[in-house]
């Protein structure tokens, strides 16, 4: 077990160092997993720690910086989230001191970080013998180390929620979500696909108001799951699939800025006529694809920037944008957004979104519904744009409300880690 868990930590490491660089969450964990050569129990046990450390990053740092001579910044990423990880392994997941310890020691030596071994050591040690320092008196400072948020985003969001508002999303963001799939309706039914999940011995659960949704626990090896190989299903969140729910019946359907496709499969579904997706991000397009051909699906997938499409692209009876955000709606699965975040960001959003969304009207024919999402819920990216679409006078809101509508606003809905508003082209 020593050798085991001392690679594992490595691996999980090196994964925190690329995360740190800039890279993904999960392609830093998929590069770092690709060749490491460990089994399963340990590639879930590595997938964990690497989440984790992300989720608690802010309140795992304080709890290191007492025993730390010099500022953790300063140090080699590796080593900071050797000890990141390490952390999170003592105070949220309560492992025993001596198994983080060693192992950890272990892992700086694998990642070629040998010559720290002796503070991986020493620090961990300090960690497990005081556990985590109390917080700051401050309400602010305290709200945001207690639920791991950078400071303005907490600001931000008391601005807009409340306290109490705030505090339950930051709650929510720290919980470890579920694994939701959308079964492919064309392949199999639900029944069958419950029953295939009840045969491997893995519990599932129906989405309320999602036919096709199933929601369970499993850890990070997504093909492994079965009916996977078969096409039977895709991940696909539950406010996401809410949104392709309510996309209404179309002889001709485009979604804009597609990315890996998975809204576009989900209409290729649920579609009789055409489905194409359009991206300017030919790996994900390539992704795209790869999917189509595991769901066994018919759709197109085209390369160009959706601000100035091809004819052919156009004259479309509904046009999706599920438009790129700041993806601040997603933190509970993808817990490395919070960080890579910035609060100037958001002035710049607006205007790229109604650049699209003007592209996505051009694109759709008179009479013809717009659906408008992101996984995001700050106004600058979602009521805002909306409003100024409206404007023209050419557009007119859709007001039904999507499946799993949370709350109506002025302009769209909040659905799960969502916001959704659908315009129709009135000339
Ligand atoms: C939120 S993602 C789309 C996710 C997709 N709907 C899904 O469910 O898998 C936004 C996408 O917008 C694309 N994008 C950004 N700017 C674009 C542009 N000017 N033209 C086309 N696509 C663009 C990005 O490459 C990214 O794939």
């Amino acid at each position: 077990m020593k050798g085991k868990g001392g690679a594992a930590r490595a691996v999980a490491a090196r994964a925190g160092a690329k995360v740190e660089a800039g890279m993904h969450l999960p392609q830093a964990l998929d590069q770092a997993l690709r060749h490491s050569g460990l089994e399963p129990r340990d590639r879930g046990f590595a997938t964990e720690i690497t989440y984790g450390s992300e989720r608690w990053r802010s309140l795992l740092d304080y709890s290191l910086r007492p025993h730390l001579r010099r500022p953790l910044k300063t140090l080699d990423p590796t080593v900071r989230s050797l000890l990141r990880q390490g952390t999170y392994q003592l105070l949220k997941l309560g492992l025993p001191a001596y198994a983080v310890v060693d192992s950890s020691t272990e892992a700086a030596a694998l990642c070629g970080a040998g010559a720290a071994r002796g503070l991986v050591n020493a620090v961990l040690r300090r960690v497990a013998e005081q556990g985590q320092p109390a917080l700051p008196e401050h309400d602010g400072e305290a709200l945001a180390l207690r639920y791991a948020h950078p400071l303005w985003l907490v600001r931000r969001w008391v601005e807009r929620l409340g306290r109490e508002g705030a505090e339950a999303l930051l709650r929510r963001n720290q919980e470890v979500p579920q694994l939701v799939l959308r079964v492919n309706r064309t392949r199999t039914t639900m029944a069958q696909s419950i029953a295939t999940f009840a045969a491997a011995g893995i519990a599932v659960r129906e989405v309320q108001d999602l036919p096709w949704a199933i929601a369970l626990h499993a850890g990070g090896d997504v093909p492994a799951l079965p009916g996977f190989g078969q096409g039977d299903w895709q991940v696909q969140d539950v406010g996401a699939q809410a949104v392709g729910e309510a996309v209404g019946q179309a002889e001709f359907f485009l979604e804009s800025a597609c990315g890996r496709g998975t809204k576009t499969l989900q209409q290729a579904e649920r579609q009789p006529g055409r489905v194409a997706g359009v991206d300017v991000d030919a790996d994900r397009l390539r992704e795209a694809e790869i999917e189509r051909r595991r769901l066994g699906l018919t759709a197109e997938f085209h390369a160009s920037d959706a601000r100035s499409l091809p004819d052919e692209l156009t004259g479309a009876d509904a046009v999706l944008l599920d438009a790129p955000c700041s993806t601040l709606g997603v933190v509970q699965r993808r817990p490395d957004v919070k960080w890579r975040r910035q609060p100037a960001e958001f002035a710049r959003r607006t205007a790229l979104q109604v650049e699209l969304l003007r592209a996505a009207v051009a694109a759709c024919r008179p009479g013809g519904v717009i659906t408008y999402s992101v996984c995001s819920q700050e106004p600058e990216e979602t009521t805002v744009p909306i409003e100024e679409m409206l404007q023209s006078g050419d557009l007119r809101l859709v007001e039904a409300a999507p499946p799993c509508a949370q709350a109506p606003l002025e302009v769209g809905f909040l659905l799960p880690g969502m916001f959704m508003a659908q315009l129709r082209r009135v000339h």
